[in-house]
């Protein structure tokens, strides 16, 4: 068996300081003993990468060198506590956008390097799902979470903390990314989930029957398919000269999204026999899937679990939580790389006590 590393300061309280860079959001948290959130700063950019109806990758580095000294600062500072009571630092190094991912990854090698403290990697969507432990400080593995955000959609199984197996993956775009696909079409602006979220709430959502793709025996997802066919629609309703109502196109996609995300969450539940399911990223701050997804494990007699708002969308408090129960298994020291594309699956075996 493994030797487990042992942290612990002289208080008996660990902190972690957590960076995310791996999009469009600087955030550094500040959090104690893994669950308890000192600090939390998030600085977006998306009001820059509005202009561009999505995340420009070369802009959101530069975005990210310029922001981070003082979001680290921030982080501190609400926290009351000086950079050397930090006992260890965690960050994404992967997946996401490289150019942003190694500003955060330079930041929190020097840190670590400057404090000689230990150097935590954290996979993004082992963050989303970890927010849940911030939310709900008796949460314990196992159960199953759905992660549905601008990049992925994954239906995991959490076994226990930092072991994870992917059930269902998407085979084409992401939730969020056919949310923000479908708000540019109906010029509703960037991102798209929460436009679409509250014009949905005046609309009908079943108006218009868009596609539900269900794969045999597979939890996957597809949602290619349902965003081609609002495409379509919206194309043929303005050649037939007929007004189109945003608010039921709207309400009908959601509802077309978050049924099969549903589905298929409640029958991965059910495979794996657990009495619990949660919801993790930026789409599980959609207020109909936190509804359907309520509704489905009330009547499985399941516990249901997601985090506030804040938390789905990134954020370093999520970071700070996941490398907080790595920590006794995982290590990188100053050749820590990014990656753009990097599985869940197995995150200890990428790194060991060598790398330190
Ligand atoms: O997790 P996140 O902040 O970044 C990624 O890791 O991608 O997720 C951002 C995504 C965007 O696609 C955004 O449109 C979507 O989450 N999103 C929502 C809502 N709020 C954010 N989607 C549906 N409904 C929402 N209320
Ligand atoms: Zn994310």
């Amino acid at each position: 068996m493994k030797e487990a590393f042992a942290v612990m300061d002289n208080k008996g309280h660990i902190l972690t300081l957590g960076i995310e860079s791996s999009c469009d959001e600087t955030s550094v948290a500040i959090v104690a003993d893994g669950r308890i959130v000192l600090s939390n700063i998030i600085s977006s950019q998306i009001e820059i990468h509005k202009a561009f109806g999505g995340v420009v990758p070369e802009i959101a580095s530069r975005k990210h060198v310029e922001a981070i000294i003082g979001v680290i600062d921030a982080a501190l500072k609400e926290a009351n506590v000086s950079l050397s009571e930090i006992d260890q630092i965690g960050v994404t190094f992967g997946p996401g956008l490289i150019g942003a991912l190694l500003v955060g990854l330079s930041a929190a090698k020097t840190i670590a390097f400057a404090l000689n403290k230990p150097l935590i990697p954290v996979h993004h969507i082992e963050g989303h799902i970890s927010a849940n432990f911030i939310e709900y400080p008796e949460l314990k593995p196992p159960f199953v979470c759905l992660v549905a955000s601008g990049g992925h959609s994954h239906i995991v199984d959490c076994r226990s903390y930092g072991d994870f197996r992917i059930m269902g993956r998407t085979r084409d775009d992401a939730a969020g990314e056919a949310f923000d696909k479908i708000s540019r079409a109906l010029e509703l602006g960037y991102p798209g989930g929460p436009v679409i979220d509250r014009m949905a709430k005046e609309g009908n959502p079943h108006a218009i029957q868009f596609p539900k793709v269900h794969f045999n025996d597979s939890l996957d997802f597809s949602f290619s398919g349902v965003k081609t066919s609002v495409l379509n629609y919206l194309n043929n309703t303005k050649a037939r000269g007929e007004e189109i109502i945003s608010a039921d196109v709207c309400a009908s996609f959601q509802r077309a999204v978050v049924d099969i995300l549903v589905e298929n969450l409640m029958k991965a539940a059910d495979k794996t026999c657990y009495k619990k399911i949660c919801l993790a990223g930026g789409v599980a701050a959609n207020s109909a899937l936190r509804k359907a997804a309520e509704e489905a494990a009330l009547k499985a007699g399941i516990e249901f679990y997601r985090p506030s708002p804040i938390l789905c969308t990134d954020n370093g408090a999520m970071i700070a939580c996941a490398a907080h129960y790595a920590s006794k298994e995982r290590r990188a020291g100053s050749n820590l790389n990014a990656f753009a594309n990097v599985s869940i699956e197995n995150i200890d075996g990428l790194f060991n006590k060598s790398a330190n």
